[in-house]
């Protein structure tokens, strides 16, 4: 895989790029309680600035962009934030659906267990995923309903049923949810852990992060990642 072959566009000032990017969208609650607001005034606006970073990912010409929308930990949050929450990817999708044109030349999968979500979303989920699969923008996974522990034991458990009896790491590799090795990953608001987030294929990922919370964070906060990647020596163990 060549992961340093992709050149940028002519806007952009990057002549490195991840293909793959994942982005732990955190401190939606902080902000909102700084602003006196409830937590789900922090996730209205970080749903905004997920359309946004999406959209700057596609102008940028990254292959692939991974976001962190609700782990298989958050059904244990309140009743309402989860609410809103699955309100918001509702919103997203009917939005989508209502205008195409919008979100430009990106193509959208929703990564995570299916069960537990609503019928209404999971169609919606699959419209939005056939409606844009013939687009060759980036590749937005949309991270609900997502562990990476379930997604490794998830694509273990798809090799037995397919018969085999001998799984190697390619096996698992092209039978997790987002197939390519993550590049980088960016988690804003200060914390420094990974959260169950995309662990397989995080494997040779560079890390980046920032004290900005996720309502805050801007185009300017991904260059000034992408340009660290830039920086930064991959040697992959070698
Ligand atoms: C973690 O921050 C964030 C979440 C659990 C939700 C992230 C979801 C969004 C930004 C909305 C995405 C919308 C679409 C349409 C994909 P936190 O609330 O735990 O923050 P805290 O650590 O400050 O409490």
């Amino acid at each position: 895989m060549a992961l340093f072959s992709k050149k940028t566009e002519e806007k952009t000032e990057f002549t490195v790029l991840p293909r793959h990017i994942g982005i732990i969208m955190d401190g939606n609650g902080r902000w909102a309680k700084k602003r006196g607001m409830p937590r789900t005034y922090g996730h209205k606006a970080g749903a905004e600035v997920f359309k946004k970073i999406s959209r700057e990912c596609g102008r940028l010409g990254i292959e692939e962009a991974t976001f962190y929308a609700f782990s298989t930990e958050n059904w244990k949050r309140p009743q309402e934030e989860v609410d809103t929450l699955m309100s918001l990817f509702k919103d997203y999708l009917l939005e989508a659906k209502a205008d195409m044109e919008a979100s430009g030349n990106l193509r959208v999968r929703f990564v995570g267990e299916r069960d537990g979500m609503s019928e209404e979303l999971i169609r919606l989920m699959d419209e939005a995923e056939e409606n844009t699969k013939d687009r060759n923008g980036t590749l937005i996974n949309v991270a609900v309903n997502y562990g990476g522990r379930q997604e490794i034991v998830s694509a273990v458990n798809s090799l037995i049923a397919s018969g085999k009896t001998e799984i190697t790491e390619e096996d698992i590799s092209s039978a997790v949810y987002t197939m390519a090795d993550c590049d980088l990953i960016i988690r804003p608001s200060g914390e420094e852990r990974l959260s169950n987030f995309l662990l397989w294929q995080a494997a040779y990922s560079e890390f980046w992060f920032s004290d900005v919370l996720w309502p805050d964070f801007s185009e300017k906060d991904l260059h000034l990642a992408l340009a660290e990647f830039e920086k930064r020596n991959r040697r992959f163990g070698a």
